[in-house]
């Protein structure tokens, strides 16, 4: 049969772009143009434009014109996203909001239109120009309580957050004692610093203080890795008396906290931070990835003013700042109020993701937080996650096991399951994809 003449021309329009004759950011002919140049009608060529559109290749903006996109990094909002592989990626989570291109087309005319850009190309101070500091400080001021700005080091993102915190106040042996499951960026760091991590036992994401205590007292810990509000991959929020017994446990045995906060705005009512609870021994990690943007790279530190100095040659002998363009348009939008916003509607959408995560997948073995983009799936007794993982593979979906989560030698057979990023209208096909995958190993 003879293929329709539009996916001929969409299969020509896409094979262009995959082979990079078209670049990055190319902007197309109008839809009455191509149709002009290839002796179309309208209709056909924007049933052209559509299908392109659909597999990802090229992106229309309201009154701009229609774009070429960058094949080589993970599509965004709309979009299903995809692994470098061609896989929908369920192991990364790539939030993204409706209208992320307009915000950052905003921030930059708000940028070039404010004096001194000049600034901007020099260096600048290690822990980040002071204004803005006061900005992103002020802004903490219902977390952490009244902070120094002095004392809020910007960073290029949370991972260089806690890589900071390795290299200019741990050294190489130090034991830091971690939740069993935990985020895979700190165990890479503690690897490359060559730090002991500890597991400590818990629930469900929340550190049993009771051993943590066991675990001080059988062996010198210098640190504990945390990330009381809404745990990563777990999702759980630690309620104020566990805090309250942590740092009891971290002042008898003079330990360091190192509080992750990468994903606390999802939480809109949470206990107080263990920075406001322990400042004088906790070095608080921010980071606007999920919030605001995964490729701004922008984050800070909090920390008692003993550690400041160590902290900031650490910046010093990484990066030496943080790139001021980016620093401005985030404080930028901290002042506006477009973060606030932005994590507002990051929370409702993660919402939604969930409703229907927990309605196909069912709710008892799902272990999340209610507005989050990633979900713990436990599986029952016997049941092995390899096979699932390559089950989903041959259907298109790369996912992960419990093992790159893991501090301790047996990882739980579990799945992790991200899907901040996943076309909403995808989602349920990719859940029952998933569910059905998990029912073929439970019977075989
Ligand atoms: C718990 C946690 N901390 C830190 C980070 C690093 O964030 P960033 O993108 O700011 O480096 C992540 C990213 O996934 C995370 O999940």
């Amino acid at each position: 049969m003879k293929r329709a003449r539009y996916i001929h021309l969409a299969d020509m329009l896409s094979t262009a772009i995959e082979e990079g004759k078209l670049a990055p950011g190319t902007k197309l002919p109008t839809h009455r143009a191509f149709a002009e140049q290839f002796s179309v009608a309208l209709a056909t060529a924007t049933r052209v434009y559509s299908e392109v559109e659909r597999r990802g290749l090229i992106v229309g903006e309201a009154g701009r014109g229609t774009f070429v996109r960058d094949v080589g990094l993970p599509p965004a909002l709309g979009v299903r996203q995809t692994a470098s592989d061609g896989l929908v990626d369920l192991v990364f989570n790539m939030p993204g909001n409706a209208g992320d291109a307009d915000m950052l087309r905003a921030g930059l005319r708000r940028l070039a239109a404010a004096g001194d850009l000049e600034a901007m190309l020099r260096y600048q101070p290690h822990g980040g120009r002071a204004h803005e500091r006061r900005i992103i400080a002020e802004s903490l001021a219902g977390t952490l309580g009244p902070i120094d700005p002095d004392c809020l080091l910007v960073t290029s993102g949370g991972q260089h957050g806690l890589a900071t915190v390795a290299l200019g106040l741990l050294r190489s042996g130090d034991r830091v004692a971690t939740d069993t499951l935990t985020y895979p960026g700190f165990k890479s760091v503690a690897a490359l610093q060559g730090l002991d991590l500890v597991p400590v036992e818990g629930r469900h994401g929340v550190m049993d203080p009771d051993d943590l205590e066991r675990q001080c007292r059988a062996r010198k810990v210098r640190a504990v890795y945390l990330m009381p509000t809404v745990h990563n991959p777990l999702g759980a929020v630690m309620d104020e008396a566990t805090r309250l017994h942590l740092i009891e446990i971290a002042r008898a045995h003079d330990l360091l906290l190192i509080e992750d906060a990468a994903y606390a705005f999802l939480e809109p009512d949470p206990p107080p931070s263990l920075f406001a609870l322990a400042p004088e021994r906790t070095v608080y990690v921010g980071s606007f990835s999920k919030s605001l943007s995964t490729g701004l790279r922008l984050g800070y530190l909090v920390a008692p003013e003993s550690h400041t100095d160590g902290l900031l040659e650490a910046i010093r002998a990484t990066t030496w700042n943080a790139p001021a363009l980016i620093s401005g348009l985030v404080t930028g939008w901290v002042e506006d109020g477009t973060l606030a916003k932005s994590e507002a509607t990051r929370r409702r959408d993660g919402a939604e993701r969930q409703r229907l995560c927990r309605t196909v997948l069912g709710g008892s073995s799902v272990l999340s937080h209610r507005n989050a983009g990633f979900a713990w799936l436990s599986l029952e007794k016997g049941v092995r996650a390899e096979p699932i993982v390559t089950r989903l593979k041959a259907h298109g979906i790369s996912a992960s096991g419990a093992g790159p989560f893991a501090t301790t030698v047996a990882a739980p057979q579990a799945l992790r399951l991200a899907f901040g990023g996943i076309a909403m209208d995808a989602l349920t096909g990719i859940f029952r994809t998933v569910r059905d995958a998990v029912d073929a190993a439970s019977v075989s």
